[in-house]
């Protein structure tokens, strides 16, 4: 099938050996003419069908934003075009890059308000599932909330404490490493009508929009910071606990402290594993565990 015709990162990653991350630096610029029919039916495909299916499961701020950045099903969006919208929102800006970028450039990116989107999307035999984060992830799923004042504000914070976090060592960027996933990417939020999802990874996969709301296999917690930052994860399967907030200010209230003596008091603390519930904890659901793999927490 005809793809862009630019060198796609993608497939230098797959190898015999499965999914090999090679982190680049370098800011680029969207090629967007480089785009092919395939890439824009792609993003149309996948566009169209999550949109149907959030309605009612990603929160109101993020369907609402996706609609006020003009993103649609009918093309790949043009990364100039939504930085109008953006900048004027929230002083966020898009920067196209290859793929992932070493911890402290995504910090710095982050706590300078620039949001790295990988330029290239997956080819259509990807459409259900991809390992790493593609044009639809970062586009589709981390940039509408960036629109959000409040959860605007989390990112950049978080970027500021990524770069202290990688100062202090390795076990502080582990904790702040699963509180970003446990909120940026896997987040459920509580609101009046039920809970509904707020995480990247989320809704850009149909899959787990669903399980993450409607099975009983995985557990729903309160938001906890300390609890989240001992808590494991799961890179290769759908999550055993997701994290509930109550809204976007208490996320931003719960984070404001110095985690520098955080960080230290947790030295001393077990990590859990992924799928426990702890007697302290506020549980939504209690999952059943039904389905879930052994072993493989992060
Ligand atoms: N308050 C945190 C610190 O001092 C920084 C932070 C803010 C981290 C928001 C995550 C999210 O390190
Ligand atoms: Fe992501």
């Amino acid at each position: 099938m005809e793809t862009a015709t630019a060198p796609r990162r993608v497939e230098r990653h797959e190898t015999d050996k499965g999914y090999v991350p090679v982190y680049t630096t370098a800011v680029v610029e969207q090629p967007w003419d480089s785009y092919s029919a395939d890439d824009h039916a792609t993003w149309s495909t996948l566009y169209q069908r999550q949109r149907e299916l959030l309605e009612g499961r990603a929160c109101d701020e993020f369907l609402k934003a996706q609609d006020e950045m003009g993103m649609s099903a009918h093309m790949i969006p043009r990364f100039d075009q939504l930085n109008e919208v953006l900048g004027a929102a929230t002083g966020w800006t898009l920067v196209g890059v290859e793929g992932l970028l070493p911890e402290l450039d995504f910090f710095d990116h982050l706590a300078n308000r620039r949001f790295p989107v990988t330029w290239w999307i997956r080819r259509p035999d990807q459409i259900d599932y991809i390992a790493e984060p593609d044009m639809f992830h970062d586009l589709f799923g981390h940039v509408p909330l960036l629109m959000n004042p409040v959860f605007a504000d989390y990112m950049a914070a978080y970027g500021r404490g990524g770069v202290k976090a990688h100062a202090i060592g390795p076990d502080a960027l582990q904790n702040l490493t699963r509180l970003y996933w446990y909120t940026v990417e896997f987040g459920l939020i509580n609101t009046p009508d039920g809970l509904r999802i707020y995480g990247a990874g989320i809704v850009s996969s149909k899959g787990e929009s669903l399980y993450s709301l409607e099975s009983d296999a995985p557990n729903r917690i309160g938001f906890d910071l300390e609890r989240i930052m001992r808590t494991r994860y799961r890179i290769d399967t759908f999550q055993k606990t997701y994290f509930v907030i109550d809204s976007f200010e208490q996320l931003m209230q719960a984070t404001d402290p110095d985690f520098t003596p955080i960080y230290a008091a947790l030295e001393q603390q077990t990590h859990l594993p992924a799928g426990d519930v702890q007697d302290f904890d506020h549980v939504f659901h209690k999952g059943t565990g039904e389905g879930w793999a052994e072993g493989g927490d992060v």
